[in-house]
């Protein structure tokens, strides 16, 4: 009885900001408020669902960013925060942050992350919670990903000042597969006018989590627009894919103002989340 009082009342004089979230040995609560303290080293902006990113670095990951260094010294951090975009009620047409949707962190410790280059990756959700997708899948993921930039110590984002005229992002390796080969949750989601699909080659396909699966809708779907074929990533595990096909070959639609093909896309974890929509994707001009 006294032992469930003392809990009681240190739960009650705790602020809620003490309530610390981790993941990966990174506390979210040490992180706070990065965004009025560091310096903004880029943006990024995602057509698609109308995200707005903007990445912040801690005083030595800006001093090595604005070097433009090859390797980053221990002790740099960044920060990325994602926004929805969404119209200023005052001035329609000048869209701006509102909801955050996420925050990432990568944190520069050779020793404690040296499995994954040196690089400690945490994700929390707006409010500082984590996600409940298993911890070790989430980081692998982050690390297989952010491993197509070896060149940059792993790090996409380059200082305004150094920023090039940006490549398109994903350039995808692909083999024409039967769809008689693909695990049966998949098949049954591939429509049978699709014999044959196209499949990602790639490292990503080493670990995946639900952000994986998010960030290469846009280029699959961009694949599957211009072949006009299905198009599949699937996890190494075979338990985890990003699906996107032509929704019927002779419906065309408009996105805002473009021509473009009506698609399809089924993500899956295979953990009963099967995330299904249609969309219309403006074809190259
Ligand atoms: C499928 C690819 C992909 C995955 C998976 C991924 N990232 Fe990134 N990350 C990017 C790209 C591309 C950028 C550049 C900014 C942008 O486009 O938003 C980036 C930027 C970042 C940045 C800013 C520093 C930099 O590299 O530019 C942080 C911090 C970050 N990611 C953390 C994470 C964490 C933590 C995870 C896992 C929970 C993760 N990322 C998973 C592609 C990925």
């Amino acid at each position: 009885m006294i032992k469930r009082a003392t809990l009681l009342i240190a739960c009650l004089v705790l602020p809620a900001s003490t309530l610390a979230t981790e993941m990966n040995g990174i506390r979210y609560a040490d992180y706070v408020g990065f965004e009025t303290k560091w310096k903004l080293v880029t943006t990024r902006y995602r057509t698609d669902n109308r995200e707005l990113r903007f990445v912040y670095a801690n005083p030595i990951a800006a001093k090595a960013i604005e070097a433009g260094a090859k390797v980053y010294p221990k002790g740099a951090v960044f920060a990325k925060i994602a926004y929805l975009a969404q119209p200023d009620p005052a001035f329609e047409s000048s869209l701006g942050p509102s909801q955050t949707r996420r925050i990432q962190l990568m944190v520069k410790d050779p020793q404690k992350y040296k499995e994954h280059r040196g690089w400690g990756y945490a994700l929390f959700t707006h409010d500082g919670k984590v996600n409940p997708e298993p911890e070790k899948d989430q980081v692998n993921a982050c690390s297989a990903c952010h491993d197509l930039v070896p060149e940059r110590d792993y790090v996409f984002s380059q200082s305004f000042n150094r920023h090039t005229a940006p490549a398109q992002l994903f350039q995808f390796d692909h083999v024409e597969v039967e769809r008689s080969i693909l695990p049966a949750e998949l098949r049954g989601q591939v429509p049978e006018t699709f014999s044959k699909l196209l499949m990602i080659k790639s490292q990503l396909t080493k670990s995946v989590f639900q952000g994986t699966l998010d960030e290469l809708k846009p280029g699959l779907a961009r694949l599957a627009a211009t072949e006009k074929k299905a198009v599949v990533f699937l996890s190494d595990d075979k338990k985890k894919f990003s699906l996107v096909f032509p929704e019927d070959l002779t419906t065309d639609c408009d996105d805002e103002g473009a021509k473009g093909i009506s698609l399809v896309s089924v993500t899956s974890l295979l953990d009963g989340r099967v995330n299904k929509a249609q969309f219309c994707q403006a074809l190259a001009r």
